[in-house]
């Protein structure tokens, strides 16, 4: 079969209406692809084994030889050696090849940049190869890419999204049985609006590990003690309470919370199906009420944000997106209250914070693909 010379490549970020740090819990998550995309152009050079990559705005360009990956000097390249490396241990087709890449998705903002440039990479690289992998396996891809060679344990969310992501739907993901429903997303005279704090605590990765492994804690006996098969989907509320004593406080925490978001993001999708968005909305507020106080991946930026939004009758419902400690807050939105609120929140906000706050809105769009 005859390579490709060039090809270009959009990735998408992600949002996710509901369903917060609950894909590596076997819960169901409602993101979708948003229209903010990394672009990648990539060729193969001929060479066996070396390949460049470069990324505007970066000076530097990265040198990786297949056959010695190492760890990367630079935040982005562990997700490049971490890509090449994952489709190696599928694939031996993998040749040398350049690429250069600029992205659109605004980095560290609960948007998932990460998982664009997985998915982008590891999608460009397969159609570049025809190395006849398929769309799960690009989304496993860049999953292990980002526990083996970044560090973070996450779910399968991002990758997932920005990979299947189809325009004006969002997608019911069963994060355990990995099945999924596109369901229609239309949210008129309302809006996707999300403001970015500008801060990322640097305690991301750590605590997210951690709250990965105070809910593995919590599972275990939960499912000793009520004698069910290990995943949260066989845990309900009443079980988790009646283990209170037996539970450390936070893992109590966590563990609640977990069940409840189970449940809340049916409730939402029902409520979304049926476009009662108000209904929708008071649980978006549920669920930042849960990750601030249960989960406890808020801060005080976002929950200030929330907090505003809450005076405002145009506004349905708004909670933290994404990992957390940072990044963006997501807003169901009239469309005709947007600017009002955006120049409200940026004045309160450089009040209190002496930050300024950015913002965009934006839609359900589609996945990774050609361009
Ligand atoms: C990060 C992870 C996802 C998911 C979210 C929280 O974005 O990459 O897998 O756990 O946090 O919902």
């Amino acid at each position: 079969m005859r390579l490709k010379t060039t090809i270009k490549v959009a990735s998408p970020g992600r949002i996710n209406l509901i369903g917060e740090h609950i894909d590596y819990n076997d819960g169901f998550v409602l993101p979708a692809a948003i229209d903010k995309c990394l672009y990648l152009t990539l060729k193969s050079n001929g060479d066996e084994r070396r390949c460049t990559i470069q990324s505007k705005g970066f000076d530097s360009v990265l040198v990786v030889d297949f056959s010695e990956l190492g760890q990367g000097t630079e935040g982005w390249h562990n997700y490049v050696i971490g890509v090449i490396s994952e489709i190696q241990k599928l694939t031996p087709r993998l040749k040398g090849f350049d690429c250069a890449m600029e992205s659109k998705v605004p980095v560290g903002s609960g948007v998932s940049s990460s998982a664009a440039l997985e998915c982008g990479l590891a999608y460009g690289l397969n159609e570049l190869f025809n190395l006849g992998l398929d769309k799960w396996q690009l989304i496993k891809i860049g999953q292990n890419a980002e526990h083996n060679y970044v560090g973070t344990k996450c779910g399968i969310m991002d990758q997932f999204a920005s990979v299947m992501g189809k325009k004006n739907y969002t997608m019911l993901l069963d994060c355990r049985s990995l099945e999924f429903e596109y369901i229609q997303t239309n949210i008129e005279p309302y809006r996707l609006l999300l403001l970015n704090t500008n801060v990322a605590h640097n305690l991301s990765t750590g605590e997210y590990n951690v709250r990965r492994e105070e809910c593995e804690e919590g599972l275990e006996l939960l499912a000793k003690q009520h004698k069910v098969e290990k995943s949260f989907r066989n845990i309900t509320l009443e079980m988790v309470q009646s283990s209170k004593k037996e539970l450390r406080k936070v893992v109590y925490n966590r563990c609640s919370y977990v069940v409840q978001e189970i449940e809340r993001v049916l409730k939402a999708v029902a409520f979304l199906k049926k476009n009662e968005l108000k209904e929708f909305g008071a649980l978006m507020y549920q669920t930042h009420e849960g990750l601030s106080k249960k989960y406890e991946v808020s801060c005080p930026e976002l929950d200030f944000l929330v907090k505003l939004s809450l005076n405002n009758p145009n506004i349905l419902g708004a909670r933290m997106m994404g990992g957390g400690f940072g990044g963006c807050t997501i807003n169901l939105i009239h469309k005709d209250a947007i600017e009002d609120f955006i120049q409200e929140a940026s004045k309160a906000y450089k009040n209190k914070f002496n930050i300024d706050l950015t913002h965009f809105q934006t839609v359900p769009s589609n996945g990774t693909h050609l361009i």
